[in-house]
This record gives C-alpha cells, sequence and structure tokens, in this order.
C-alpha cells in the first residue's frame, strides 16, 4: 500500500527531541515578549538589540547560559499580564512545516519531546495545540513576585544552565533511537555528548552556518525530515527539494511567495543564454523568466525535471511553446497585470494632447509664453473610440466614461459593451464618428497595417490618435502624413514596427520632432505596480499547477480548474493526445478496485491531461502502470 510506513511500536522505538524557539515557531519567544513588555518606552529598540546581543553572547559561550538568561530577563521587566499577548503572538508563528504535519505530532505524541531553554508557560499551550503532550515538554519556569512581575527563573532546572539539553535527555534514559531537530548549537550538543543518533539542522527559519555544519542532515521543513525518515507528512515530495530558478529580477514578491511555500529558491539577476541555462536548468522544476532569456528546444532537451515555466511579463515569444507542450511542460504568463497602467497612460495622453500642452510646454522650455484658450479642448463630452475592446479596451472604456466621454467601440469578436459604450457595426463607422482613437487590439499577423492613409482619411479633421498596442498595427508614414496634414491634431505613440533591443541604441523614427505628439518607448505598461502586480500574478499560477493541479490561465496546457484536493490523492497523467488513453487508466483503477473520487480531462492538439482523485488506499503498481501507458509524457502524485 501507498501509506507510508511509520516505526512507532517496531521494536527499535525512535524518539524526537524537537526545540522550541527559532525551530516549532519561527520566532524567538523573549525577543517577542520584549517587543510587548517594552512597548512605550523611549528606548525600546535599543534595550531590544541589548536583549539580541546578549542572546549572541549566550550562544557564542562569551558568557554562561545562566548568566545570559538573568540579564535578559533583567532587561526584559516582563509581568505575567503579559503572557497570554506573547502566546497570542506565538500561535500566529508556529513554523508552516509544523503546522503542516499536525498528523504527525499528534500521532508520536508519546514520542515526542520539545526541550529549550525557553519557558514552559509559553512552550505548552503553543505545542500541545499540535498534539504534543504537556508531561512532554522540559524546558524552565519563569519566578514572579507578589506583583506578578517575572524577576527570575528556577535556578535547579537543567535549562537554565549550559549544557542543559544533554543533562535533560539523560535523565530520560531513552530506549531506542533518538533524532534531535533543532536550529542552534545546544541541539547539536546532545548529538556531541552521544546522547542522539543524528542530528537534524532545522533551518526553515534561521540557517545557522556553525550549525548546520555539524548536521547529520539539513532539514528546511519538518516535511524534509519526515521524508528522510519515511515517515507520514503533509507533502508527497517535500517541497524543499523542489528547486525554483527565478531569472532577469524578477519582483521581489514573486521569490518571498516561492520562499514561503517552502520552496529551494535561486535567483539571478540577469538573463542566462542557452549554454548557461542548459548548465543551470538540470534540477530545476520551476522556472521564471522575462523577456530577455530564450527557453529553446535545445535548453529543454537539458530540463529533466522542469514542470512549468512563468514568463514574468505578457509575451511568452522568447519560449518554445510547442517544445514545452510536447515534453509536458505547462507555461504562465501574466496577461492583465499591467492593463490599468496602461490604461492610465492612455488617459493622461488623452487629456495632454486635446489641451495641446506638448508644443506649449516645448515653447515654455525655450522662453515662450503662449497664454491662448486656442485648440484646448476638455475631454467631457468627446467621443472616444475604441478599436479593439478586449482587456485594455474595456477598461479603457469604464474610466474614460467617468470623465464624461462618450465611448464608441468596434471589436472583430462580438463583445458586450459596459456601461454606456456603444459599438461600431465595423472599423470604418468607427473611425468617422470618433474625436479621439485608440488602439488596443492584438499584435496578430492581419493586423498589420490595420491603420493606413485610407484610414486616416476616414477620420474627422482634427482627431487626436492614439497607439499604445503594437507598433505594426499603424503604417507610420501614413500617420506622419496625417499629422502633418493636420487631420490628425494630436498623437500619442508608445510602440514602433522598430524599436531600439536596448537603452543605448537610438530610436529612430519618421515621427521625431513633429508637432504635438507624445512619444513613449513602449512603457505602456511599465509602472512598479505593474511589476508587483506580475510578481504575484504568476507565482499565484505556478504554486496553483504545482499545488493543485490547476492549469488555469496556461498559454500552452489544456486549461483545467480544479477543486481543492482534501481527503484524496491526486494523480496528474500528461500525455500525447492519441486515442485510448483515458480507457487505458480507466481499466487500470477498474482492474486494482480503486475508488475514484473524481476524474477531470481535457485536451489541446498536442496532449491531454486526465486528472483523478482516488481514495488514499492503493497498490503502489497502480503508480507504475499508470505512468507504464504508451505516449505518457509526464505523472504527478499529490496528496
Ligand atoms: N504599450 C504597452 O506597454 C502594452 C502593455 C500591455 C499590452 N499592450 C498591447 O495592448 C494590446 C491590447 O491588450 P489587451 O490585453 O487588451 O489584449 P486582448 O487580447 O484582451 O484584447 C485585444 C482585442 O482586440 C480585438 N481585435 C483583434 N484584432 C482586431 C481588429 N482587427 N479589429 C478590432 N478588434 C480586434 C480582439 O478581439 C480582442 O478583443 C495588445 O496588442 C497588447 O500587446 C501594450
Amino acid at each position: 500500500m501507498l501509506t507510508k510506513q511509520s516505526n512507532v511500536g517496531t521494536a527499535e522505538q525512535t524518539y524526537y527531541i524537537i526545540d522550541f524557539d527559532s525551530t516549532f515557531t519561527k520566532v524567538e519567544a523573549l525577543d517577542v515578549l520584549g517587543e510587548i513588555s517594552l512597548v512605550g518606552r523611549p528606548d525600546r529598540d535599543d534595550v531590544l538589540d541589548q536583549i539580541k546581543t546578549i542572546t549572541d553572547r549566550g550562544m557564542s559561550g562569551e558568557i554562561s547560559f545562566t548568566e545570559s538568561l538573568n540579564l535578559r530577563l533583567n532587561l526584559l521587566k516582563a509581568h505575567r499580564d503579559q503572557l497570554p499577548a506573547l502566546i497570542e503572538n506565538l500561535m500566529g508563528s508556529i513554523s508552516d512545516s509544523f503546522r503542516r504535519n499536525k498528523q504527525f505530532l499528534t500521532e508520536h505524541a508519546e514520542y515526542i519531546y520539545v526541550v529549550s531553554n525557553g519557558f514552559k508557560e509559553f512552550i505548552i499551550p503553543i505545542v500541545t495545540s499540535l498534539g504534543i503532550r504537556a508531561e512532554n515538554v522540559f524546558a524552565n519556569t519563569f519566578v514572579f513576585d507578589e506583583t506578578g512581575a517575572i524577576v527570575s527563573f528556577d535556578p535547579e532546572n537543567p535549562l537554565s544552565a549550559n549544557g542543559g539539553k544533554s543533562q535533560v535527555i539523560r535523565n530520560l534514559n531513552l530506549d531506542g533511537e533518538v533524532y534531535v531537530i533543532g536550529d542552534g548549537y545546544t541541539d547539536y550538543e546532545i548529538r556531541a555528548s552521544g546522547l542522539a543518533n543524528r542530528f537534524y539542522a532545522f533551518t526553515e527559519n534561521v540557517m545557522r552556518p556553525r550549525v548546520v555544519e555539524k548536521a547529520d542532515h539539513v532539514a528546511p521543513s519538518l516535511d524534509e525530515f519526515l521524508y528522510h525518515n519515511n515517515l507520514s507528512r503533509s507533502q508527497s515530495y517535500p517541497k524543499s527539494r523542489i528547486k525554483v530558478l527565478l531569472l532577469e529580477n524578477v519582483h521581489p514578491i514573486a521569490v518571498q511567495l516561492f520562499e514561503q511555500e517552502g520552496f529551494n529558491v535561486e535567483i539571478r539577476k540577469g538573463a542566462l543564454d542557452e549554454d548557461e541555462l542548459i548548465e543551470a536548468i538540470r534540477d530545476v522544476s520551476i522556472l521564471g523568466i522575462r523577456s530577455k532569456t530564450n527557453v529553446t528546444a535545445r535548453v529543454l532537451e537539458h530540463a529533466n525535471k522542469l514542470m512549468t515555466v512563468g514568463a514574468f511579463c505578457i509575451g511568452t515569444n522568447q519560449i518554445d511553446l510547442d517544445a514545452c507542450t510536447k515534453k509536458g511542460i505547462a507555461v504562465f504568463n501574466a496577461p492583465y497585470s499591467n492593463t490599468r497602467s496602461v490604461v492610465e497612460l492612455a488617459v493622461g495622453e488623452i487629456i495632454m494632447l486635446i489641451r495641446s500642452i506638448v508644443p506649449k510646454s516645448n515653447s515654455m522650455h525655450n522662453g515662450g509664453w503662449d497664454k491662448s484658450a486656442k485648440n484646448s479642448f476638455e475631454v467631457r463630452g468627446k467621443k472616444l473610440g475604441l478599436v479593439g475592446y478586449g482587456n485594455i479596451g474595456t477598461q479603457l472604456s469604464v474610466v474614460a466614461e467617468a470623465l464624461g466621454m462618450e465611448v464608441y467601440f468596434y471589436d472583430i469578436v462580438d463583445k458586450l459593451a459596459l456601461g454606456n459604450a456603444r459599438k461600431c457595426k465595423s472599423l470604418d463607422e468607427l473611425l468617422a464618428v470618433a474625436d479621439i482613437i485608440s488602439l488596443h487590439t492584438d499584435g496578430r499577423k492581419e493586423n498589420k497595417n490595420l491603420i493606413s492613409y485610407r484610414e486616416f482619411s476616414l477620420m474627422k479633421n482634427g482627431v487626436i490618435f492614439l497607439n499604445l498596442s503594437r507598433g505594426h498595427i499603424v503604417e507610420i508614414p501614413a500617420l506622419v502624413d496625417a499629422i502633418e496634414r493636420g487631420k490628425v491634431a494630436g498623437a500619442g505613440v508608445d510602440v514602433f514596427p522598430q524599436e531600439p533591443k536596448t537603452n543605448n541604441e537610438e530610436f529612430v523614427s519618421a515621427l521625431r520632432n513633429l508637432p504635438n505628439v507624445i512619444l513613449t518607448p513602449h512603457i505602456g505598461g511599465s509602472t512598479e505596480e505593474a511589476q508587483e502586480n506580475i510578481g504575484n500574478f504568476v507565482p499565484g499560477k505556478l504554486l496553483e499547477y504545482i499545488n493543485n493541479g490547476s492549469t488555469y490561465g496556461s498559454v500552452n496546457f489544456p486549461e483545467l480548474q480544479l477543486p481543492l484536493l482534501k481527503g484524496a490523492h491526486r494523480l496528474l497523467h500528461i500525455h500525447a493526445n492519441v486515442p485510448g488513453i483515458l480507457a487505458q487508466m480507466n481499466s487500470i483503477f477498474a482492474k486494482y478496485h480503486i475508488n475514484i473520487h473524481g476524474q477531470y480531462l481535457k485536451t489541446n492538439e498536442q496532449i491531454g491531461y486526465v486528472i483523478t482523485d482516488v481514495a488514499k488506499e492503493y497498490a503502489d503498481e497502480v503508480v507504475q502502470e499508470l505512468k507504464g501507458i504508451d505516449n505518457t509524457i509526464k505523472f504527478r502524485l499529490l496528496y
């Protein structure tokens, strides 16, 4: 059966010794207590720094542990009344992998000891909430004075002195294997004094090189510890073993999101060329890039662990999508994250252009002063014509109406009009009616020169014209001609048929130095907010795929939005889209009497994606047989 083994009840019993501060919880409890007890004191930050320094001096052996504890408690000036606030804070700071693995902690409670130099008053409420027994907690106890102030600790307790943890384990006289999990040197000392068989350096919250160096094994999470010991755990495969490679300076929020999930994240500032990427990608499961890294078929030949690629941008031309699909690699991008940024720029430009601000501003820079209302108009009541009514077009429609404009739109697809916007039956109809025309079509090749001499001739005289979509949609000589003839009274152009590849290259265009023309270097969607949105959006998609199997929004995979996995195992099967695969899978399920909770299938031209949720217990052979079906590309198991 696939249910994981447990060594409870075997002849050789295993005992688990777990540290508290920075292991069971993400924080050091006395630091948190200090933050509470010193509230309102002007020297709070100074005192907190002193406490941290004393903690470090104690840990490095510069002063004795007992002395460091005494000094810290004196500085803390804490009170019994502050303990509930501390406990509440610690409850919210339980390490993620401990919280996830409550089942393991509860089921093995008899053999788990929490041994800490902290204090029982706050440790017991926290660890018992995850099933650990209060009598298995070994820690110090506070001494309070008659007013309830914390004045000292029980000096008889071995944990108030150096070597205390080893002393406690020795007294326990455990008969069996002893494994210690902790982040500190004092945890390693148990192993050093021969009282433990293994020491696992726990690095989910802090990584102390001196401790890691001494460890038998490094455990970036409790899942890793459980995986290493083949014990039941919340993750089928510890996320710390899944490598994420993020290139091209993706937004820090993305790094944080992957790290929070417990993945092993590597970041590189720049793009990698093909050979560098081949070298870097071998053990990578999740790749994040922007527009400058090319994920070619040759790179993919070496990407044997790669499950998904996130393009932290809009376009995916830099990725060989076909080759990704054939290898069962799902690709995601961020198509809407900068919609609002483009809309705001368009609105700003429309107002600047219709007021003829650009020539006025330019003239003033040369000493001019042209104070007049001539050729300056309000946008209120003007007719805005949107060509393309997709994400950007519709959002601009809404914002423009809020400014009092009348919105007309034309789209090749029948789109629902938002607000009071009016649909035009043809492009020609729209061109003839609008005072301001803004292009928001996609860049398909049929749209090349969509707007040329004929189209400009259909527009009203003195029209305001914007292109913030794609460069090749407008024939530039036709636009230049229309501006020079006064047909177009003002233009805003952000995208060009030929754009410089780097900031060092010259921008060459016939649009330079024309009156009332705003030129911007393809920055319609470039704002800090859009970058942050992308940094949030793309990891969200990748994590949904990794954690749940959902492919909604993928640019190359059949799209499936799946329910959250609960009380079942999820088998994900990606295969070449040939007839009969689902039937073969289901005959395997039938042969082994598998209880199916749910099954989902979607295909595209190249691949099929089948998700089957099954009851947790089934024969190991099922997985082997599913993997063995001809034309299987990838198989994954989630639980
Ligand atoms: N300047 C920038 O920095 C920047 C940033 C983001 C997006 N963009 C560009 O803006 C454009 C619009 O983006 P979006 O997210 O709204 O795209 P979208 O795909 O949501 O919308 C495009 C719409 O154009 C319509 N369309 C296509 N061809 C048409 C035609 N010939 N006539 C009328 N309608 C047509 C489509 O049916 C669709 O509704 C894209 O070209 C995109 O590349 C530019």
